[in-house]
């Protein structure tokens, strides 16, 4: 359970968050809609203790992170898989040691054999086992999208996933075959929450929806409620949806 407690953020004079409460399981299905700037990627930084609020507090599984050392918060991180915005891969590794790097990480005894059948399995899960020995530069976005989310899940069992743009950069097919495995994982239970501009992908794989304008919350609610808000801001992001159906 993520919970934020009167958030208030800025970087400097720039004021990103203002006063955000919300609170989510972790069996959701969450997408954090706004549009660029507005402090999405911020409040998964927030999340993971990378940034701390300048005022309020911010609960994870009961326990408030604002004041934990850096060594409390490894083990808060643990309870999420994390893909960062455009995947963040090491350019200068290949397939295998992307993943590999991460399992090493977390498990330092891992022999050679162990890391290699593990890695193997990680990239089965997400569909690019037969591009193991290939360089990040040689596999399509997403190809690269899916590594990434494979090495996000190398990390730890995860209580629940952390997606940031999964889906930018992408064509509609692949980012429709992102949007399928997001929601094969999230099985078991094993919520996420996403934060994109993408309203078309959200719509397909979240149950509710939290829209983020000028730093604060203007709309927290499910699918329905969404589509029909008459909140200037998110009409126009539904006018996305509406060009994608009347063409
Ligand atoms: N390290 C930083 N130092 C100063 N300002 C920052 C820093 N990181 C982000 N910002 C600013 O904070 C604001 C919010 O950034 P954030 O990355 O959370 O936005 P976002 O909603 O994820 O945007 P995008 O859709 O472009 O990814 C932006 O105006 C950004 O320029
Ligand atoms: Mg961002």
């Amino acid at each position: 359970m993520i919970i934020f407690d009167n958030v208030w953020f800025n970087y400097g004079s720039h004021q990103i968050l203002k006063d955000i409460s919300f609170s989510v399981n972790s069996n959701e299905r969450v997408t954090v809609l706004g549009g660029s700037g507005e402090g999405k990627t911020t409040i998964l930084r927030l999340i993971l203790g990378l940034v701390k609020p300048d005022s309020g507090k911010i609960f994870i599984n009961g326990e408030d992170i604002t004041d934990k050392t850096e060594d409390e918060l490894r083990q808060v991180r643990m309870n999420f898989s994390i893909v960062f915005q455009e995947g963040a891969l090491f350019d200068s590794l290949n397939v295998k040691e992307n993943v590999a790097f991460c399992l090493r990480e977390y498990n330092k005894t891992m022999s050679e054999d162990e890391l290699d059948s593990k890695v193997r399995e990680l990239l089965r899960i997400v569909g690019v086992e037969d591009a193991i020995e290939l360089m990040i530069e040689e596999l399509s976005g997403g190809m690269q999208r899916r590594v990434a989310i494979a090495r996000s899940l190398a990390a730890s069992e995860p209580k629940m996933f952390l997606y940031d743009e999964p889906t930018s950069g992408l064509d509609p097919i692949n980012a429709d075959n992102i949007c399928k495995l997001i929601l094969e994982l999230s099985q078991k239970e094993r919520g996420f929450i996403i934060v994109t501009h993408k309203v078309f992908d959200a719509l397909k794989v979240a149950d509710r929806f939290i829209f983020l304008k000028d730093g604060e919350v203007v709309f927290d609610g499910n699918k329905e409620k969404l589509v029909k808000a008459d909140i200037p801001d998110i009409k126009l992001f539904m006018e996305e949806l509406d060009f994608k159906i009347s063409i």
